[in-house]
């Protein structure tokens, strides 16, 4: 039989070969997603859409990993980066953009006095604690959330070997990790205030920084954010808001914007160049300051393609109003995939954040809610939806893909609730059952 995805699956089978883990990115992995269904590689990408090596078209739930924000091949980002490409993409100098950027960042986020670049989340993470530390002559770091995949981080798991359960996902080994680390990133729970007051009492005096996302998958609880940020100061602390994911869908200034709550740092990347590569840390004059005297160096970092890419991309952000776009858009597709789900009498909702909405399924057996799971990803990707059990918003989105969506959404429902009903999810599965991505926070 020819598969739909058979070329996507040769080109795995020869990454495995040659790739240990097969992907560079543990959400690509095809594990992930319904194994043997979903694409696995992609061939081109335009607006909402992308097309697979086999040919298939799919609108992309995804987005990128969140990275693309304004749409694919945006064309007035793409078009800024290309001229900038005919004038050279690094010198052996410096680049004026660099300065242009940090203005337009320090304009822009409240926390933001002083700016440094990377070209990525999980590198701008490490940076920002790295000026913590020398910052404040500490070593431990409290964090809630995912930070990406830096030693600082993993060295949660050389203690205990579940910190990271509820911020990654469970059984992260800290292989290769210095076990000298251990006891130097200590988690504490999203939304417990007491948790986090102990957890600063514990180790008073001796951490450098909360490093935490301001929020995951819903919005946070009323006051807990001005809340942390009191606490954290009483204790002379550095407050870091990982703004990855919170970066400029809610809000122009990310999450500060929103909630009003500014923190001494935060780290942006992903959204900021869509889809180009980019990080920055921004905060206080009085803590980034200290970087000035610290070895935080990378020929990379200031490339102009990353520069002129987020300069552009948070222009076009503000000037098109993106997060009051995705906001809309994802409205209105929660209130009608809910509505889908109730007509096929599923008992599944669409909920959580306007701008990334994702599916819950109300049954108790973990079994059917990992099998309802893994068949609502293999059923959209049949009907052309590409995705998780979340919707990953970006401004290309039309209101023709949330119609093709919705359709989508209804057939793959009603073949979800007759399975659930017959006891027969299991069979309709042509697929491996999806690994659990990335647990998300509050959730
Ligand atoms: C909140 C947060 N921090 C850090 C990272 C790591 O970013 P990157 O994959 O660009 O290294 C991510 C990626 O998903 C993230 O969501």
């Amino acid at each position: 039989m020819q598969h739909r995805v058979e070329k996507s699956m040769q080109l795995f089978q020869r990454a495995c070969e040659l790739i240990p883990g097969g992907t560079q990115l543990i959400s690509r992995r095809p594990s992930r997603f319904a194994y043997g269904v979903s694409p696995v590689y992609a061939e081109r990408a335009l607006g909402s859409r992308f097309w697979d090596v086999d040919g298939n078209e799919y609108i992309d739930w995804v987005s990128g990993i969140g990275a693309i924000i304004l749409g694919y091949c945006d064309p007035i980002v793409d078009e800024a980066v290309q001229e900038q490409i005919a004038k050279g993409t690094m010198y052996s100098i410096n680049h004026e953009l660099e300065v242009e950027l940090a203005e337009e960042l320090v304009n822009t986020i409240p926390c933001a006095e002083m700016v440094r670049y990377a070209k990525g989340g999980g590198d701008a993470c490490a940076i920002a604690v790295r000026i913590a530390r020398g910052a404040t002559g500490r070593d431990k770091i409290l964090f809630c959330g995912y930070h990406g995949w830096h030693d600082w981080y993993l060295a949660a798991n050389l203690q205990t070997d579940a910190s990271l359960d509820s911020h990654l996902f469970p059984g992260i080994e800290p292989i290769g990790v210095p076990k000298c680390l251990a006891g130097t990133a200590v988690p504490f729970p999203y939304g417990d205030l007491e948790a986090l007051g102990n957890a600063l009492d514990d180790h008073r005096g001796e951490v450098a920084a909360v490093i935490m996302e301001p929020f995951r998958s819903a919005l946070p609880p009323d006051g807990y954010l001005t809340d942390v940020a009191e606490l954290v100061r009483e204790h002379n602390v550095l407050l870091i808001f990982d703004e990855v994911s919170t970066g400029f869908r809610p809000h122009i200034s990310g999450s500060q914007g929103m909630t009003g709550v500014t923190p001494d740092m935060a780290v942006f990347a992903k959204s900021i160049s869509n889809g180009y590569s980019m990080g920055a840390v921004v905060g206080r004059r009085a803590v980034m300051e200290a970087a000035s005297e610290m070895f935080i160096s990378s020929t990379y970092w200031s490339d102009t393609i990353g520069l002129r890419a987020a300069l552009t991309t948070l222009r076009e952000v503000r000037r098109r109003n993106v997060p009051k776009v995705v906001h809309d858009i994802g409205t209105r597709l929660q209130a009608e995939v809910t509505a889908a789900a109730i007509e096929a009498s599923l008992p599944a909702r669409c909920e959580g954040l306007s701008f990334h909405p994702h599916l819950t399924f109300d049954v108790d057996d973990r079994q059917h809610h990992a099998q309802l799971s893994t068949l609502f990803i293999q059923e959209m990707a049949k009907r052309g939806c590409h995705g998780y059990t979340s919707f990953y918003l970006n401004a290309a989105q039309t209101s023709a893909d949330i119609d093709h969506t919705v359709v989508a959404a209804r057939e793959s429902f009603g073949v979800m609730a007759q399975g659930l009903k017959q006891g027969r999810l299991g069979e309709l599965l042509e697929c491996q059952q999806h690994i659990e991505s990335f647990r998300r926070l509050v959730r």
